[in-house]
C-alpha cells in the first residue's frame, strides 16, 4: 500500500482530506504542530476521529525544524496543505511567520523531496488570493497580482512547485483553492463568524458594503480535487479549484438567516486591506484535466455547517 503524508493534518482542510483517505483505504501519516493562528483544543477536536484509526499515524512536528528524510522514506503522495492561511491577518510585524510557514516550509518539503524515489506526487495548496481581485470567471493564465502579504507568500511556494517540477522533475500540481466552506472551517473566515455570532444574537461584522463576492467552495469538493490531482497523470500542472456557488457576503447573509432560523444583526466596518472585492473561477481545466466536477451547492453547504457550529456550541456550554 503506498505511504501518504499530509501536511497541516490537524487544519480544516487537512482533516478532512485525511478522513477520505482513511475511508478509501489508505494508510496516512499526518504532521501538523498546531500552529497558533486559532485555539489548538479547536485542531485537537479535528483529529479526535483520525486518532482513533490504527491506519493513521499522527506526528506532532514543525515542518520548519524537523528532519524530513525519514519522515519523507519510502513515501508516494505527499498533499501539503501546512501553511498560515488567513488574507486579512497577513498584514504587521508578523510577516516573518507566514514566511517561514508558508514559503521556507515549502522549499525545504521540496528540497527533501528529490531524495526521495518512491515519490508518485505532491499536491500543493495554492490560493485564490495569488491573483489579487477578479472581474469574471478567471483561467490559471491570467498574469498573478496579489493584493496582501499571504497572498505574496502562497504564490512564491506555488512557484517554486513549479521550479522543482522544471528542473528536478519533481512531480507536483497546485490547486488554487477558492474561499472554502463547510464543517471544521476556521474560526476567523466568514461563515463560521457569522454563523457562530447569529447563534449567539451579536452582530457580525461585515467588511465594507457587503456586495464583495467570493466563489464559495464546500470542503468535501476540495479534498476530491486533491484527490483526482494526486492519481491523475498530470505533472507540473496548476489548477484552479472552485466552487458551484458565487455569491455576494450579503446573500451569504440571507442564507444564514434562513438556514439558522434567525435573524442577523449587522455591523459594517470599513473595508480590509488585502481582500479582493471579488473573486470567480473558471475551472475548466480541472475539468478537462482532472474530470473535477464540484457537487455541493451553497445550501446544502451552509445547512451542514449551521448543523456543526450547533453541535458544538452545545457541547462547550
Ligand atoms: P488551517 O490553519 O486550518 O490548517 C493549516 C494547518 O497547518 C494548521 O493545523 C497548522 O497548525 C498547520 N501548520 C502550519 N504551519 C505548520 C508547520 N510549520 N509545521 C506543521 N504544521 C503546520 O488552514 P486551512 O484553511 O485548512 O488551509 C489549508 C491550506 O489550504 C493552506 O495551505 C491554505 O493556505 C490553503 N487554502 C485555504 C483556503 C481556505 O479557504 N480555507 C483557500 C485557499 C487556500
Ligand atoms: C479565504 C481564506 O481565508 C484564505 O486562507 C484563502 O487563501 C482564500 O480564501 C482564497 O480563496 O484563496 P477569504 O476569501 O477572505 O479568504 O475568506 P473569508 O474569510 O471567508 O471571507 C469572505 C468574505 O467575507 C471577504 O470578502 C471578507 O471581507 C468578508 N468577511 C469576512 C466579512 O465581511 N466579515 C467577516 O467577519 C469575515
Amino acid at each position: 500500500m503506498s505511504k501518504i503524508l499530509v501536511t497541516g493534518c490537524a487544519g480544516f482542510i487537512g482533516s478532512t482530506l485525511c478522513e477520505r483517505l482513511l475511508q478509501e483505504d489508505f494508510d496516512v501519516v499526518g504532521i501538523d504542530c498546531f500552529r497558533s493562528n486559532y485555539e489548538r483544543t479547536t485542531k485537537e477536536r479535528n483529529l479526535c476521529w483520525l486518532l482513533q484509526q490504527p491506519r493513521f499515524h499522527f506526528l506532532e512536528k514543525d515542518l520548519i525544524s524537523v528532519s524530513l528524510s525519514s519522515i519523507l522514506e519510502g513515501v508516494a503522495y505527499i498533499f501539503h496543505l501546512a501553511a498560515l492561511p488567513g488574507v486579512r491577518t497577513s498584514w504587521g510585524t508578523d510577516f516573518k511567520a507566514y514566511v517561514d510557514n508558508n514559503i521556507l516550509v515549502t522549499q525545504r518539503l521540496l528540497e527533501a523531496a528529490k531524495k526521495v524515489p518512491t515519490l508518485k506526487k505532491i499536491v500543493y495548496s495554492s490560493s485564490s488570493s495569488i491573483y489579487g481581485g477578479m472581474e469574471g470567471p478567471t483561467t490559471e493564465d491570467r498574469i498573478p497580482n496579489p493584493i496582501s502579504p499571504y497572498g505574496v507568500t502562497k504564490l512564491s511556494a506555488e512557484q517554486l512547485c513549479q521550479l522543482y517540477y522544471k528542473n528536478f522533475g519533481i512531480p507536483v500540481n497546485s490547486l488554487r483553492y477558492f474561499t472554502v466552506f463547510g464543517p471544521r472551517q476556521r474560526p476567523d473566515m466568514a461563515f463560521h463568524r457569522m454563523i457562530t455570532r447569529v447563534l449567539n444574537n451579536q452582530p457580525i461584522p461585515i467588511y465594507g458594503d457587503g456586495q464583495q463576492s467570493r466563489d464559495f467552495t464546500y470542503v468535501d469538493d476540495v479534498v476530491t480535487a486533491n484527490l483526482l490531482a494526486a492519481f491523475s497523470s498530470c505533472e507540473g500542472e496548476i489548477f484552479n479549484i472552485g466552487g458551484l456557488s458565487h455569491l455576494s457576503v450579503k446573500e451569504v447573509i440571507s442564507l444564514i438567516e434562513i438556514y439558522t432560523e434567525k435573524p442577523a444583526r449587522k455591523n459594517h466596518l470599513p473595508p480590509q486591506a488585502g481582500d479582493p472585492k471579488h473573486t470567480w473561477a473558471n475551472i475548466s481545466k480541472a475539468k478537462k484535466l482532472l474530470s473535477y466536477q464540484p457537487i455541493f451547492d451553497i445550501e446544502k453547504g451552509i445547512a451542514l455547517q449551521v448543523q456543526e457550529i450547533k453541535k458544538n456550541l452545545s457541547s462547550d456550554l
